[in-house]
């Protein structure tokens, strides 16, 4: 696989990023911490996933320069009527002056006591999250979205001003999605993939055909499944974990 990919703003992606996604603030600290000190440079965590300010601080104990780390976060739904302040908020927890890549994080308003907000549009939270971008390219370097199908990019991009960099999906073999990243890659968006060995618990660790691939190859299977999603191309993959030996994973890939 390739060590990057290009966005449709120029900037390079790294193939592989750690997810933080269940990763309780008192672990995600350390494991940011370790990924970028044994090879990582990108991160991602999300407003919605209340770690930002451990993921923010393991950025700082790694010494490793801001500008060498691409850092994506995320708008929640609850947010999604004022993204001005969300951004601000995102940026002060994760003591960054700017982010990589802003993601809305699912086409689905809510309201602060988690129902749904049917009287606001995603479509406008996209044209709003657009014109934070075009006015602060100190603050936002890419945006994008996250969990968005076919028919919901369709009725973005007849809209849109700036086409999302990223479209972040969940894909492992039993959600292989190939339509959704046909479609992202012939409209130049970058597709990440999220659970790429199929979350908790997975049962694709223990499926016969990845295990006989892992032995082939002398590596695990966690590496057959992170490195079937880096190779497809104009996708990245975050696999997530606050564990040291399995976050080294991403030195080994096939
Ligand atoms: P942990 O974070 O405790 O190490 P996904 O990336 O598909 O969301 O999967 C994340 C889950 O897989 C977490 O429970 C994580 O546990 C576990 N995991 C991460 N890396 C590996 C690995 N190399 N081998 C086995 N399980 C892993």
């Amino acid at each position: 696989a390739s060590t990057s990919v290009k966005l449709n703003t120029g900037a390079e992606m790294p193939t592989v990023g750690l997810g933080t996604w269940k990763s309780q603030p008192g672990a995600v600290e350390h494991a940011v911490e370790f990924a970028l000190k044994n090879g990582y440079r990108h991160i991602d965590t999300a407003a919605a996933y209340g770690n930002e300010k451990e993921v923010g601080l393991g950025i700082k104990a790694s010494g490793v320069p801001r500008e060498q780390i691409f850092l994506t976060t995320k708008l929640d739904n609850p947010d999604q009527r004022n993204p001005a302040a969300a951004l601000q908020s995102s940026l002060e927890k994760l003591q960054t002056p700017y982010l990589d890549l802003w993601l809305m994080h699912w086409p689905a308003p809510m309201t602060k006591d988690g129902k749904a907000d049917k009287g606001h549009d995603w479509l406008q939270t996209w044209k709003d999250m657009e014109k934070l971008y075009l006015e602060n390219p100190d603050k936002l370097k890419a945006i994008g979205v996250s969990n968005f199908s076919v028919a919901f990019l369709e009725r973005l991009l007849k809209e849109a001003k700036v086409v999302p960099a990223v479209n972040q999906i969940e894909l492992h073999p039993s959600c292989p999605q190939q339509e959704l990243v046909d479609y992202c890659v012939s409209k130049g968006i970058v597709v990440t993939a999220y659970s790429p060995l199929g979350s908790d618990n997975s049962p694709l660790l223990k499926n016969p055909v990845v295990n006989k691939i892992a032995e082939k190859y002398s590596v695990s299977p966690a590496n057959v499944l992170i490195s079937l999603q880096a190779n497809r191309p104009g996708v990245t993959v975050l696999p997530k974990s606050v564990t040291n030996e399995r976050i080294l994973c991403k030195q080994r890939l096939l």
